[in-house]
């Protein structure tokens, strides 16, 4: 074909053809050849394992001829013809450290839960789900591919071996094409090991990112395959992109790419004249450099974060095989050592928040839409920067920072020079490269061992270069803690673990290229809404001076006055399960937060929002409820950006004080209960008002979805706030009634929460699921292949939980069978796929005692066959016991409800109540249509 002809026919028809995205599960498989994404997120079942006994660990590992020894020999849970069906059913993402109890034996830094050293009995789980190929899809290559599993997983297919990753933050990817039955049922098994911790905060259990199963033409853009660097001149951008194409083929093939941008608004703006073929071996990979311009580039900013999508098209003997998406913005970063951190040419003071990445009632099994509700609360109070304290992020929260427009300070877990260290480093680069929001690699943090001394000197070095092979495009930065003199000598930004523990200014004399950004910094430790220490529930009234020294304030007016540094991120954004410090048990969480666990603002939230943004703030505290303490005097204090702020007890002034810069103000007020009044002025003229009222008890129950319509597509969320009013509707700041809820509609609550950090009451309501084998069984021998197997048990009825149900699950012993139940014929001569089914209870016709199962079958002829037999018993009852109903206590007048799509579209109602006190109903829209 004639070039011209050529590309009018891959331009017109065949690229709009080739759209492949990746979808909720099962919707994209009409696309074909080509790349289809799907996420592998739905109907997995779980239970759990044992980190030390191999027999209450199902048996995995003690075969004679181990999943080492002999592939496909994936022994115990791992075996494909084991049977998973009394497992609990699970959606992903999924922590199981949620669902285990609070344990005074458990890790403090873990937050207090019964997994991990000490619990071997609830540290492995094990998942497994099946799936079907179509034989359509020989000759493609399949992969499974796990974004994060918390931690040490291995994966079988089919009981195949596939590989392992021990850690907790990586992602893997397993070729399984060679594994699968085409046109057939498969499975895959996971056994997860949480015995081990990586981190000294919490870090959840279970597969608690996405998996997908993607499915390619042999030819096709390698994981993590594009890099798009941007530049810009005047008013044109330069892209430079790099494609690593891969051939999984055996034959060699001819080559070319087609790179397409498309603007935020989805139009084409810029594409490579003409694809230049070039031959890629068998088996072969290679990489690709192009370059386009975009005229009037739309540069991401913070305001304005806008993102640019090149498609890229591979074209293997001049058909079209793959197509491959990557989202990217234009911008422009740079650091200067004397002026600080500059976005497309202007300078941005970094103000930002540490965080892990747990939240109330989820743990670290964050649905996507949590990543963007928490995201917008820092946004709420000005900050502007994430710093991914201390291990790579899970992908969508990068997307959601480059949505809406947060810079990122992207860590990697562990310092050091060897495979295990650079390869985790390389995949975070690899992977999160195109992604604007991202400014520094951030290559460890408080390594006491080396920080200080010559190694910490060299090790950086060495990490720092590689680091800039994979990116010359973004700076390196190791936040050091009380170690100065080792890594600080050769660090690109020197990131400053707490003023208190750094001599900042001789540091940037001493090193004037150095960049200087504060790492962490102390917020004010405490718990919201109390004012008053109760150490006996670890409730800390605001701390000026804590663990790590300073406060917000004290850290704020420190590099305020140095702009020549980059700025700050404090620890931290949002309070996080595990290192509950200053306190042990009973305390399980953290106290760091500018925001609770659930996303409630500390007073302190309004400290920074004051001075970290330009709208107008006035927050007044302490709460007004404070009976028996009549005359005794109460400092009251006001956060705000007001030039003047008078305040007035009952109407009487107390008197108009001039706001400093950066700081707050405070009045010594007798207490008498009322209203607190904050009068705010700019100019002389009132601006603002804010009111602290000492509440009547409390009356009813309130609440609030944070969006009102989700999307209803089984994943998105909406976070309901539960407050406890009075009489009037002002929230009654020390309540802490257990408040009930109940859901109807296409809906489902995953997590409750308070933000109380020694609340004990569970996060969860799961139901639970357990199998009552009938009768004993002896496996026949595998190399008998004579005779009828015969099984017979005699078994009463069994008792059903309220609201439960029993299942009575049969396994197929041969390619034929016949079952008799209480001398009634239930199957005649039944093929293994008719065999294995579930019969409910009430369709079986028990009698309540003496009940006589029989089963009769033929030997499959196939060994593997026989010895797939002596895993399975013949006869098992599944007793399901639904999940108690959901309820949380208020803590100081609010609590927490996620709730998301269960799928179809309509109301999800939800309703609260608490004994004495006015319910709440509210209505969530699960609409197809929403986002
Ligand atoms: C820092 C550390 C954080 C956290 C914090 C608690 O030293 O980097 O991970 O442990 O202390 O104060």
């Amino acid at each position: 074909m004639p070039l011209i002809r050529f590309l009018r026919f891959l331009y017109v028809s065949l690229v709009p053809a080739l759209v492949v995205v990746s979808s909720v599960e099962g919707l994209a498989s009409t696309v074909a050849p080509g790349r289809e994404r799907i996420l592998f997120d739905a109907g997995w079942r779980f239970a759990l394992g044992h980190a030390t006994d191999r027999a209450k660990d199902f048996q995995h590992a003690t075969g004679y001829f181990s999943y080492l020894a002999k592939t496909g020999y994936g022994d115990g849970a791992a075996a494909a013809a084991f049977d998973d069906r009394g497992w609990r059913l699970v959606d992903l993402p999924h922590d199981w450290a949620v669902e285990v109890p609070f344990d005074a034996r458990g890790s403090h830094s873990h937050g207090y839960k019964a997994v991990g050293p000490g619990f071997p009995e609830s540290s492995v789980g094990w998942y497994r789900k099946r799936f079907t190929i179509p034989e359509s899809d020989l000759g493609r290559r399949i992969r499974i591919e796990f974004d994060g599993v918390y931690r040490a997983a291995r994966v079988f297919v089919n009981g195949f071996y596939v590989g392992e990753e021990p850690s907790g933050y990586m992602a893997a990817s397993y070729d399984v094409s060679d594994y699968l039955n085409y046109g057939g049922e498969n499975v895959v098994a996971v056994r997860v090991d949480a015995s081990m911790e990586e981190g000294w905060y919490y870090e959840g259990a279970g597969i608690y990112r996405h998996v997908w199963l993607l499915k390619t033409d042999p030819v096709h853009v390698a994981q993590f395959g594009t890099w798009v660097r941007t530049e810009v001149e005047g008013a044109v951008a330069r892209l430079r992109i790099e494609t690593t194409v891969v051939s999984e083929a055996r034959e060699a093939a001819v080559v070319a790419l087609v790179h397409e941008v498309f603007d935020p608004e989805g139009r084409p703006v810029a594409r490579t004249a003409a694809p230049a073929d070039a031959s890629l071996a068998a088996g072969a990979r290679s990489v690709r450099e192009h370059e386009l311009s975009v005229a009037a580039p739309q540069l991401w900013s913070l305001e304005t974060p806008r993102l640019y999508r090149l498609e890229t098209t591979v074209l293997r003997d001049g058909h079209p095989v793959d197509r491959y998406t990557t989202p990217f913005g234009i911008r422009t970063i740079h650091f200067d050592p004397d002026r600080g951190f500059f976005l497309n040419g202007e300078r941005v003071t970094i103000k930002g928040t540490n965080n892990h990445q747990d939240h109330a009632g989820i743990g670290v099994a964050l649905p996507d839409a949590m990543q963007e509700f928490r995201l917008r609360a820092l946004q709420a109070m000005g900050s502007n920067t994430y710093r991914t304290s201390h291990h790579p992020p899970t992908p969508e929260l990068l997307d959601a920072c480059d949505r809406l427009g947060m810079l990122v300070i992207n860590e990697a877990r562990l310092q050091g020079i060897n495979d295990v260290h650079l390869r985790p480093l390389e995949q975070l680069i690899r992977r999160d490269r195109n992604h604007p929001s991202v400014i520094l690699w951030s290559l460890g943090n408080e390594e006491w061992a080396i920080e200080g001394n010559i190694k910490g000197a060299r090790i950086t070095t060495t990490m720092q270069d590689f680091a800039r092979r994979l990116d010359p495009t973004r700076r390196t930065t190791v936040a050091i803690s009380g170690g100065w003199g080792g890594t600080s000598t050769t660090v690109d930004v020197a990131g400053v673990n707490y003023i208190k523990q750094a001599r900042v200014d001789e540091q940037h004399r001493l090193f004037p290229q150095q960049i200087i950004l504060g790492t962490e910094e102390t917020t004010t430790q405490g718990t919201r809404g109390i004012y008053v220490d109760d150490r006996a529930r670890c409730h800390l009234a605001p701390v000026e001076d804590g663990s790590s020294g300073g406060n917000a304030e004290i850290g704020w007016q420190f590099y305020a006055a140095r702009p020549w540094a980059a700025g700050v991120v404090y620890w931290t954004g949002f309070d996080y399960r595990g290192e509950s410090t200053p306190f042990g048990w009973p305390a399980v969480s953290s106290q760091f937060g500018i925001l609770d666990t659930c996303g409630f603002p500390k007073d302190g939230f309004f400290y920074l929002k004051s001075w970290w943004t330009d709208e107008t703030v006035l927050h007044v505290f302490p709460h007004w409820n404070w009976p028996g303490r009549e005359g005794e005097t109460i400092e009251v204090r006001a956060h705000s950006n007001c030039e003047e702020v008078e305040l007035f007890l009952n109407d009487v002034s107390l008197g108009r004080q001039r706001m400093p810069v950066n700081g707050h103000l405070a009045w010594p007020v007798r207490y008498a209960p009322g209203a607190l009044v904050a009068r705010g002025f700019r100019g002389g003229r009132e601006i603002a008002v804010a009111r602290v009222e000492t509440t009547g008890p409390a009356a009813a129950v309130s609440l609030a979805p944070d969006r009102a319509t989700i999307a209803a597509d089984g994943r998105d969320v909406s976070v309901l706030t539960v407050a406890v009013r009075d009489a009037s509707g002002r929230l009654v700041p020390t309540a802490g009634q257990r408040v009930d809820f109940a859901l109807s509609g296409p809906g489902r609550i995953i997590g409750v929460g308070n933000g109380d950090p020694s609340c004990h009451e569970p996060d969860v309501y799961v139901g639970s699921v357990s199998t009552a084998p009938l009768g004993a069984w002896t496996p026949p021998e595998a190399a008998v292949t004579e005779g009828l197997i015969t099984f017979e048990a005699t078994f009463d009825a069994p008792v059903v939980a309220p609201g439960g149900s029993a299942t009575l699950l049969l396994n197929a012993l041969g390619p034929r069978q016949t079952v008799w139940l209480n001398g009634r014929v239930l199957l005649r001569d039944a093929p293994p796929d008719q065999a294995r089914v579930e019969l409910r209870l009430a369709d079986l016709a028990l009698q309540s005692t003496g009940n006589v199962l029989r089963i009769e079958a033929a030997r499959f002829p196939e060994w593997a066959a026989r010895e797939s037999v002596r895993l399975v018993h013949p006869a098992a009852w599944r007793m399901a016991t639904p999940a108690p109903s959901w309820s949380r206590s208020v803590f100081n007048g609010l609590a927490q409800v996620i709730v998301q799509s269960s799928g179809g579209a309509g109301e999800i109602v939800v309703t609260a109540s608490s004994e004495g006190l006015a319910a709440a109903r509210v209505v969530v829209q699960a609409r197809d249509d929403a986002r």
